[in-house]
């Protein structure tokens, strides 16, 4: 298998990353079906993330000299959150994102932070089993959404918290 290395986002990977959040923004239109999510351009998101204040680091991973995955560092309020993570679907399953975990939790430790957190939606479970994997077993906070959108969003009924049931 060919090795992983994990490297501080230089400008040059630009595009890639670009690519790679597009990627990300697919990902979410097709979980929710909602073809709308991210606007016109989904890319801009990764301008916005280079642009935002709490962006305090920002990591790809290489394969074989290509740009395979992209991980960021967000702190707001003295709280750091790991925003994006996001693979390749060519290179997943091969430890990428576990390297790049890696080196945001070496970043966050090297900080002096007690914990580091991940904000998936509820609906990707994919996520969610990977980030359980790579050690994200503890629920913090809880976003609840009172729902003012459109009345066709079906949604899934199968989240338990304590006994109390849920929709993702
Ligand atoms: C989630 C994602 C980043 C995982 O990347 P990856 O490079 O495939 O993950 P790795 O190969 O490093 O696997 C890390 C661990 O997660 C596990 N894992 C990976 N995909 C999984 C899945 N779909 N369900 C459960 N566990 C999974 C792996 O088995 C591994 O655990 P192990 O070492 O104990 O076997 C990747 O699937 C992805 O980019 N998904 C789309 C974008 C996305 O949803 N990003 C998260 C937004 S919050």
């Amino acid at each position: 298998m060919s090795s992983v290395e994990v490297r501080a986002y230089a400008e040059p990977d630009y595009d890639a990353c670009r690519a790679l959040w597009v990627m990300l923004t697919d990902h979410h239109r097709e979980i929710y079906d909602a073809p709308n999510i991210g606007g016109d351009d989904p890319g801009k998101g990764f301008d916005d993330f280079l642009a935002d204040d709490r962006m305090n680091g920002a990591w790809v991973a290489e394969v074989d000299g290509a740009v395979a995955g992209l991980a960021g560092l967000y702190v707001a309020h003295g709280a750091p959150e790991l925003e994006p993570l996001v693979v390749h679907p060519g290179h997943r399953n091969q430890g990428v994102a576990r390297a790049l975990v890696d080196v945001v939790t070496g970043e966050c430790r090297t900080r002096g932070f007690s914990y580091l957190s991940v904000n998936p939606v509820a609906r990707n479970l994919q996520a969610i089993g990977a980030y359980k994997s790579l050690g994200f077993d503890v629920v913090g906070d809880v976003e609840l959404l009172l729902w003012l959108g459109d009345r066709e969003r079906r949604w899934i009924d199968d989240v338990v918290i304590g006994d109390i049931r849920l929709q993702r």
